[in-house]
């Protein structure tokens, strides 16, 4: 799909010839003058066209204007309102002959975080997946048209949106892959077909290799499946190399059996997006590869699954971290934290400026905070406090949950350093804990991102998140590390 930005006026947008039209119209009544700028009036004052963010309107070749479709949506000042109208309007149109779609700000103006999120929003409600399901019509729409009022004012926001879009839609189709299309051998493969790009690049990492890192966690986790690990390591580099890279580690298990501790049937599918996390990190890496931010980033993916065999690591096994700490695995279902303490070991040689790690962690998180919002955990309040705004900036919410050290209590182990789980209360806190101790002195964030990485039911499917959450944190610390640019219409200090 191809977006263009242009600017556009009611008037223009009534000539404009392509399938559809849709008219973003602001709480306030419009100016103008022309047959669409009459017909939002009219929608307006008749409140045919009610007030809340996201009401439609649809008209067929209405007089005056030359796109046969035309709907008017609602929306408001916030980009959240915009996400709504968008989703709305765009639902709509969805037929087959909507090729060509413009999509107008009938305001006299477009926040840079309306067109952002516009772009987001149209991608979003027109997404499809088809790799394994030849079937499936294809995303219809090719064109899409931005038409606002002054296009120069919003070309970095529309630029950002577009790289969002890649960088979400890698992510999903990752994500939506069978667990069969998408091993840890398949991964290793996006990750090095992605460092093609320029400023990228890659380092892939067999059994062998993590064997001599000394990863005893990793390997317990990957040793009952025939599937060999993969230790991926991604890095963008867009600063000078002396500056500190961001190291973003996802949690890239291709299939959670749950192991020797092995899960109940139903809904065991969905143990296929258990590489959420991991698949977050290349839509970021690609995003990245787009925006070409002045920031340098490290991405890690421990990958392969998680399955029982005679070979299997079993309940009560105490195997040795990298980082020298044993652990006893107490249940072969918590993985997740094995595969990452590891990681987070191996992410200490970069000297980062800050660690997150993104996973599908506990299902405590879902119990937690449900589908809205991924939680979030960090010591650092300087980092939570930026990723909890660029997740607010980038309509991709998280909320920050304790880290206090009594919820350690009873990762306490009589057989190692440490268990691998405790008991059932605050599980997604005790989870964090378990992975902090190898966190320790660097400035890391942990995202459990189980409840908000795909959406079960009738419309299964991941959700690309936190991608944008992630590339907005990139984007802001690159200009944080930026010297302040001069600003216009200021005085110059002297
Ligand atoms: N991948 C799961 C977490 C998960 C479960 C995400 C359900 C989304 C939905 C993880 O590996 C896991 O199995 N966690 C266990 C931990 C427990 C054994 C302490 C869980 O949450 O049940
Ligand atoms: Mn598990
Ligand atoms: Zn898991």
């Amino acid at each position: 799909m191809d977006f263009e930005l242009k600017s556009l006026g009611l008037s223009d947008a009534a000539t404009w010839s392509g399938d559809a039209l849709l008219v973003l119209v602001p709480e306030q009544p419009v100016q103008g003058a022309g047959a669409l700028a009459s017909l939002v009036d009219t929608a307006h004052r008749s409140k045919d066209l009610e007030a809340s963010p996201g009401a439609t309107l649809a008209l067929y070749r209405p007089a005056g204007v030359k796109a046969p479709r035309v709907v008017l949506a609602r929306a408001g000042d916030t980009a959240a309102a915009v996400r709504k109208a968008v989703a709305a309007g765009v639902g709509a149109l969805r037929q087959p002959s909507t090729k060509r779609l413009a999509l107008v700000f009938a305001g006299d103006s477009a926040s840079p975080a309306a067109v952002q999120a516009a772009v987001q929003a149209v991608a979003e409600s027109s997404y499809v997946y088809t790799t394994t399901k030849p079937s499936a019509k294809a995303r219809t729409l090719q064109k899409v048209t931005l038409g606002v009022p002054d296009a120069a004012a919003v070309k970095a926001a529309f630029a950002t949106g577009q790289a969002l879009v890649a960088g979400v839609e890698t992510a999903k189709e990752w994500a939506n892959r069978p667990a069969n299309h998408a091993t840890p051998s398949h991964l290793a493969e996006a990750a090095r077909a992605l460092a093609k790009r320029p400023g990228l690049s890659v380092e892939v990492l067999g059994p062998k290799q993590v064997q001599a890192l000394g990863m005893g966690a990793f390997l317990a986790v990957a040793q009952g499946s025939e599937e060999p690990l993969r230790f991926i390591v991604l890095r963008y580099q867009g600063a000078a190399k002396s500056q500190a890279p961001v190291v973003l580690v996802g949690k890239g298990i291709t299939f959670d059996t749950g192991g020797i501790s092995i899960k109940p049937a139903p809904e065991m599918d969905e143990m296929k997006f258990d590489m959420s996390g991991a698949a977050s990190v290349l839509g970021t890496f690609a995003a990245l590869a787009d925006l070409k931010p002045a920031v340098n980033v490290v991405g890690l993916i421990p990958a392969c699954e998680n399955m029982p065999d005679g070979r299997a690591v079993k309940p009560g096994d105490v195997v040795t971290s990298m980082s020298g700490q044993t652990i006893e695995i107490l249940n072969t279902d918590a993985e997740g934290r094995l595969i990452l303490c590891d990681a987070l070991t191996y992410a200490k040689r970069f000297k980062p400026h800050s660690v997150i790690d993104i996973a599908t962690l506990t299902g405590a998180c879902v119990i937690a905070l449900g589908a809205v919002r991924t939680g979030l955990f960090s010591p650092r309040d300087e980092l939570a406090d930026a990723l909890m705004a660029a997740g607010e900036r980038a309509g991709d919410l998280c909320w920050r949950l304790p880290l206090d050290d009594e919820y350690a209590e009873g990762l306490k182990s009589n057989f190692a350093d440490v268990a691998n789980v405790a008991g059932r209360a605050a599980g997604s806190v005790t989870a964090a804990k378990f992975l902090q101790r190898f966190a320790t002195e660097l400035p890391w964030a942990h995202l459990d991102i189980a409840g908000t990485a795909w959406r079960g039911g009738a419309a299964k499917g991941a959700t690309g998140r936190p991608v944008a959450l992630l590339v907005q944190y990139l984007l802001d610390t690159a200009a944080a590390a930026a010297p302040a640019a001069p600003r216009r219409g200021k005085t110059t200090r002297g």
